[in-house]
């Protein structure tokens, strides 16, 4: 049984997809790149905004047509938009045949196997709850005992460690947390991923040392708010009296008196500092240790001088604003004002004056004036963003901002002020990137760059210069794209088809490689003669930087 693949959404499902590919494979189950060649076809979806869960819906209606035509295909939804959609998919798209939502991947096999047992085209006949898996209300439950028997917990702890080749494999994303507690107005997440769960640092650690002992050399840790991750010893235990996931609690714990009162009666609590320093220490062959989301509330000096003493920590914030209005933070529920953003970056860059910030935008959001719009675009002036994602917004059915709010701002003035930051935002961008002219940086290399894999031989009369205005800075469809990994290649992917003009110092005929600095700014250079591409390929290797564009570096290998 050939099994596609494929994952929409944020590094959360990208990890998701990755444990479920590594349990399925365990039992058997072969992968393949081709969905034509597949009889079991998988879309690990996402449900952020509307043109994510579109996009799934266009590749639903494709296997679908398939199967009108007589093809024998298992069709899996999975993820957010399961989750979400609920069993009224089913009903809607009768070429489905089995749901599984984001906190119920591990029975993902179990429903595999029982519509198997119907002969796939016949699924319709089983009853739902064999081909569906979705925490339903369930998700919201916020008992302590409810997340210790989180048995999702058992698909990161059976998470596959085997080496398989390739240069992505020396990076990887580690979850810390699950779901999220936060309920921004506009945000779906905490709907379909549920409550806050924090993950025991043990078992944390555990999975970055049995990374790193298969090669990996770069581990992005990865929750909504991972500044907001502490964990209490002793407060939660498995049946067999290790520890295990325990809800996180409210913002109200990040106060000091809130973490005074989560160590009352001597309980020992790991913090996120506390976690990024263990990794550190315990795991030193992991050369790059990154986090994302950072929650810009509740970031602590102490997050930063564990940042500030450990070399191998990336001075590499995403944390994002979502707007420079506080009227508008506020309609958000954000939990903060622009003025306290604010002092957030600027101590960051007080105390880590190369730190390299990125962040998201929502331009659009209910009611937002003229006025909100032009305060966000002086804060997107006033920060030194590496990068911003800009995103209209989109109405999630079940959020708070669609039920209160009109979706009152029209849709050519969202594109309109989409249009207006990505120009701003390109501003600024090139100014960060030019800081960097004359300097070398330590680049972790992916693999040639997406030109080079385009066209070729002549890769290397294509332009890297992403400078060139509004529209080529493409924002992108869903979060995923500002994952650590797959940004660049899209956002370069943006650019004008066809060659423009040599990049500077490229020469003729040679591959142009890609990777990341440790602030994961996008570098480009030319494989020297010589050097095998493979063996450059997964190591950090120091690049004197040439040139710039808004979006990345370019520069010659040291
Ligand atoms: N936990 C992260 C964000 C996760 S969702 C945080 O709080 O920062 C990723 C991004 O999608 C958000 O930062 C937001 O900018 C965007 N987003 C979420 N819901 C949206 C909506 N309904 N419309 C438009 N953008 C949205
Ligand atoms: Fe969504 Fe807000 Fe949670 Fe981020 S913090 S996942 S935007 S609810
Ligand atoms: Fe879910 Fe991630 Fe999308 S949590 S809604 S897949 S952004």
């Amino acid at each position: 049984m050939k099994v596609y693949l494929e994952t929409f959404g944020c590094q959360m499902n990208e990890l998701d997809s990755e444990l479920v590919r590594g349990h399925l494979l365990s039992l058997g189950y072969r992968f393949t790149s081709s969905p034509d060649e597949a009889s079991v076809v998988l879309f690990n979806t996402c449900s952020v905004r509307e043109q994510a869960e579109s996009k799934a819906y266009s590749r639903i209606g494709i296997v679908g047509k398939r199967k009108a035509a007589g093809e024998q295909i298992i069709l899996g939804v999975l993820g957010c938009m399961a989750e979400r959609d609920g069993a009224d998919m089913l009903r809607r798209y009768p070429q489905v045949d089995l749901l599984c939502g984001p906190g119920e991947l591990d029975k993902l096999p179990m429903l595999i196997d029982n519509v198997r047992r119907t002969e796939g085209i016949r699924a319709r006949s089983l009853p739902s709850t064999d081909r569906v898996a979705l925490a339903g209300n369930k998700s919201r439950r916020s008992a302590t005992l409810a997340a210790a028997e989180d048995s999702l917990e058992a698909l990161d702890l059976g998470r596959a460690f085997e080496p398989r080749g390739g240069g992505s494999d020396r990076s990887a994303y580690v979850r810390i947390t699950r779901g999220c507690n936060k309920f921004c107005t506009y945000c779906v997440v905490p709907y379909t991923r549920g409550a806050e769960v924090h993950r025991p640092p043990d078992h944390i650690v555990d999975e970055c040392k049995r990374l790193a002992d298969a090669g990996v050399i770069e581990v992005t840790l990865v929750g909504q708010t991972v500044n907001h991750y502490v964990y209490v010893h002793g407060s939660a235990t498995a049946v067999d009296g290790s520890e295990a996931p325990q809800v996180g609690p409210g913002p109200a714990a990040f106060t000091a008196a809130g973490l005074a009162r989560l160590r009352t009666g001597g309980s020992k609590v790991t913090t996120f500092a506390g976690l990024l320093h263990r990794i550190h220490e315990q795991v030193p062959s992991i050369q790059r240790l990154r986090f994302v989301t950072s929650y810009p509330r509740d970031f602590g000096d102490e997050v930063l001088d564990v940042l500030g003493a450990c070399p191998r920590i990336c001075r590499y914030l995403h944390a994002p604003a979502q707007s420079g209005s506080n009227r508008i933070l506020k309609l958000m529920n954000r939990g903060y004002t622009v003025e306290e953003y604010r002092e957030f970056i600027d101590r960051v860059l007080a105390k880590l004056p190369d730190a390299s910030i990125a962040g998201d935008i929502i331009v659009g959001f209910p009611t937002e004036t003229d006025e909100d719009f032009e305060a966000t675009v002086a804060l997107v002036r006033a920060v030194p963003f590496k990068n911003n994602f800009i995103f209209k917004y989109s109405p999630r059915p079940g959020t708070t901002a669609i039920e209160r709010f009109a979706d009152d701002v029209p849709t050519e003035v969202k594109k309109l002020r989409n249009n207006q930051l990505l120009a701003i935002q390109s501003e600024v961008s090139a100014d960060v990137h030019k800081r960097w002219v004359g300097q070398a940086v330590q680049v972790l290399v992916e693999g040639p760059s997406r030109a080079s894999q385009d066209v070729g031989e002549s890769a290397s009369d294509l332009t890297w210069g992403a400078t060139d205005g509004p529209g080529v800075v493409s924002a992108p469809n869903s979060p995923v794209e500002a994952g650590a990994r797959t940004v660049g290649l899209r956002v370069l992917a943006g650019q004008p088809a066809g060659p423009t003009r040599r990049a500077p110092g490229t020469a003729p005929g040679a591959t142009q490689l890609v990777g990341r600095t440790s602030g994961d700014l996008i570098t480009v250079f030319d494989c020297p003669a010589g050097r095998s591409i493979t063996d450059l390929i997964g190591t950090i290797v120091t690049v004197h930087v040439t040139g710039h564009g808004s979006l990345i570096l370019q520069g010659s290998l040291v």
